[in-house]
């Protein structure tokens, strides 16, 4: 069977910078405590009405054929990772597909939030095996901004999350030493309401109320220090399985790409897989959290700045909403 490959990466985020102290003029928060506990410093923010996370995935998978050497005409296959897909149904895969000239190419979108890229790693690597598709848009995207609520009530959610797109193009290896290695996910639904969005929901009859506006059940709602206690448990775990059935040690390790929730559960992580500080890739300090985007981007940008290259082996974590967590192994 074939193995499959990360070809190339690409990413893009909206222009409009957003600081922590941006935010201080519009609730009780502070750039000393959004550093503290979370190390953002900024965010992107879409710059007006009307872009979706479709419309930020056009340029990054654009960048990524470009790096993998293909055409946008030659991708087979899209699968869009979003937790703010562009319009309830349809997916935005199919507006991203539609944009990009790629009438008739199958688009699939994905609801695994911040494990989102790592699902869909796993989906694209086992058609890529079967010889099903050759050059899949693996995308993560996310418009964050226009769902967040700011005001003093919303803010332990609001100063996290950001706005940005990524994609990565899945294909036969091009030789023996690259691959993706390993994927492992998991989801435990029993903590679904510990980081989600109540309202409007297809449970309810009518799906949205004045009142479900009126008591806040329309914005994310988390129980920070349980996604915490979660995220610095299991992402380790499933890092540590993933290098076993691999065979591989933490040395073995070039770099190590998390999901950018909070770089203290990141710095967590890594003590607790015993990788030095330099084989740990941080952006959330300019993007906040992209959800989906996340480690596509931190990935492309490292690419980027020679601080990955080919042939190095790569570990990518994640946990988030859902629960969802993940592992994966590639060798670029
Ligand atoms: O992708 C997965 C998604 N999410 C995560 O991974 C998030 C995981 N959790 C976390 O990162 C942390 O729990 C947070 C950064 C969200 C919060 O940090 P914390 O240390 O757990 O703070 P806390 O929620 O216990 O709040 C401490 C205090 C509270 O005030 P009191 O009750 O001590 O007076 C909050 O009201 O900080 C207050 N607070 C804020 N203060 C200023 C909460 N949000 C803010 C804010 N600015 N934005």
């Amino acid at each position: 069977m074939t193995r499959s490959a990360i070809l190339g990466l690409g990413h893009y985020v909206p222009s409009k910078v957003v600081t922590n102290d941006d935010l201080a003029k519009m609730f009780d928060t502070s750039d000393e405590w959004i550093q503290q506990r979370t190390g953002i410093k900024e965010r992107r923010y879409i710059e007006e009405s009307g872009i979706g996370p479709s419309d930020l995935a056009v340029p990054a998978v654009k960048m990524a054929c470009e790096n993998a050497g293909i055409e946008v005409s030659d991708v087979d296959a899209i699968i869009f990772a979003t937790l703010s897909p562009d319009f309830t149904f349809p997916g935005s895969g199919c507006f991203l597909g539609d944009k990009l000239g790629l009438a008739g190419v199958p688009a699939l979108d994905i609801r695994n939030q911040c494990s989102g890229f790592l699902y869909g790693l796993q989906i694209a690597d086992a058609w890529v095996r079967c010889g099903m598709y050759e050059r899949v848009a693996l995308v993560g995207g996310e418009v964050h901004s226009t769902g967040l609520d700011f005001t003093d009530e919303g803010r332990d959610v609001a100063v996290l999350f950001g706005d940005g797109a990524a994609c990565a193009i899945v294909g036969p290896a091009e030789n023996d030493d690259q691959g993706v290695l390993d994927v492992e996910v998991h989801a435990d639904g029993s903590g679904a309401k510990e980081l989600w969005i109540e309202a409007p929901a297809s449970a309810y009859m009518p799906r949205i109320t004045h009142e479900m506006i009126d008591n806040r059940s329309v914005w994310p709602a988390m129980n920070g220090k349980q996604v915490f206690r979660w995220a610095t448990t299991k992402m380790p775990e499933v890092a540590r399985a993933v290098l076993e059935r691999n065979e591989t040690t933490v040395a073995d390790i070039d770099l190590l790409v998390p999901h950018q929730a909070n770089r203290r559960i990141n710095e967590f992580v890594a003590q607790k897989l015993e990788l030095p500080p330099e084989k740990v890739v941080h952006n959330i300090q300019r993007y906040g959290n992209t959800t989906a985007a996340s480690i596509p981007l931190a990935l492309s940008e490292a690419i980027q700045q020679e601080r990955a290259k080919k042939g190095d082996l790569i570990l990518m974590a994640a946990f988030g909403s859902g629960f969802t967590w993940g592992a994966s192994l590639v060798r670029l």
